[in-house]
């Protein structure tokens, strides 16, 4: 897999001020502010409702934000569309599996690719010139991704047919092959067994300290967030509680008030 810069790694990647949208009569977001450096792992926790799936779908360009400011290395993503905001290296993974389940594990993660294809209809239709390079780079890139997160032996498998956390790291592959520098989850592991959870940090670890992605996690799965992050956010009511080293949000007393004490 291609490294992002080893200079570029700590160095500011997305930056949100004083965030805030609103849902009839609900502040989702309230002045929510955060922001993540290259090559970190970002958790944001907090109880049900606190506006994390929220800030996510804002980052993304799903949600059209009432009041303040996303930059990704400076550049302004509000106002711009979804696959604008793809395409400038923001990818999401949703919290229910969204594959083709019939397709195979290849094909799902070929998928991820689609917006690097130029060519037209035609010219990839009959495999030559341009067209051709770019299917075999495609392909190359997403062997290179299935290599990375050990899905070789069942690259050729419907994706229906795979267990739960097998389908997550196909998931996980459709994102990586369009080449990212930030990755945004909500809980991932939400639903997994203990095995499929361990499984799914490591490759999370994996992917910070080899390819040097920043990832944004969204989880209710505490130990998973204390393992593996580099920073924590906590939220309630769409503001921010804390931020800081996990420890220190862990014993911070009103994070333990607000979620994990109840
Ligand atoms: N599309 C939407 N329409 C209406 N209300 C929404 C929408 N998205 C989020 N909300 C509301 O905003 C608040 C924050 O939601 P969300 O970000 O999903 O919370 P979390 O992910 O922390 O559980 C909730 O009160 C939720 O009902
Ligand atoms: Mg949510």
């Amino acid at each position: 897999m291609p490294r992002l810069a080893p200079e570029a790694i700590g160095k500011p990647l997305l930056e949100i001020e004083d965030l805030s949208i609103n849902f009839g009569g609900v502040k989702a977001l309230d002045g929510f502010s955060f922001d993540i450096r290259c090559g970190e792992i970002h958790a944001l926790i907090g109880p049900n409702g606190a506006g994390k799936s929220t800030v996510l779908n804002c980052i993304c360009g799903y949600y059209h934000p009432a009041r303040g400011e996303i930059l990704l290395m400076g550049e302004p993503l509000i106002g711009q569309r979804t696959d604008q905001i793809a395409r400038l290296g923001v990818a999401r993974i949703f919290q229910r599996i969204e594959l083709f389940r019939r397709m195979s594990v290849l094909e799902n993660i070929m998928v991820g690719r689609h917006r690097f294809i130029r060519s037209g209809i035609l010219s990839s239709g009959l495999f030559w010139g341009r067209g051709y390079r770019e299917e075999s780079l495609n392909q190359q890139k997403a062997e290179e991704v299935i290599e990375f997160l050990n899905l070789q032996h069942v690259r050729k498998n419907p994706v229906g047919s795979l267990p739960y956390g097998l389908q997550k790291r196909v998931e996980i592959g459709r994102a990586l092959v369009a080449e990212p520098r930030l990755l945004l989850l909500d809980e991932p592991v939400a639903g997994m067994n203990i095995e499929e959870k361990e499984d799914v940090a490591r490759y999370l670890l994996d992917i910070k300290d080899e390819i040097g992605l920043a990832i944004i996690l969204v989880e209710h799965e505490m130990d998973v967030v204390m393992d593996i992050s580099d920073c924590v956010t906590a939220m309630n009511f769409g503001c921010k509680v804390t931020s800081g080293l996990p420890d220190e949000v862990r014993t911070n007393p009103e994070v333990i008030r607000s979620y994990l004490g109840s």
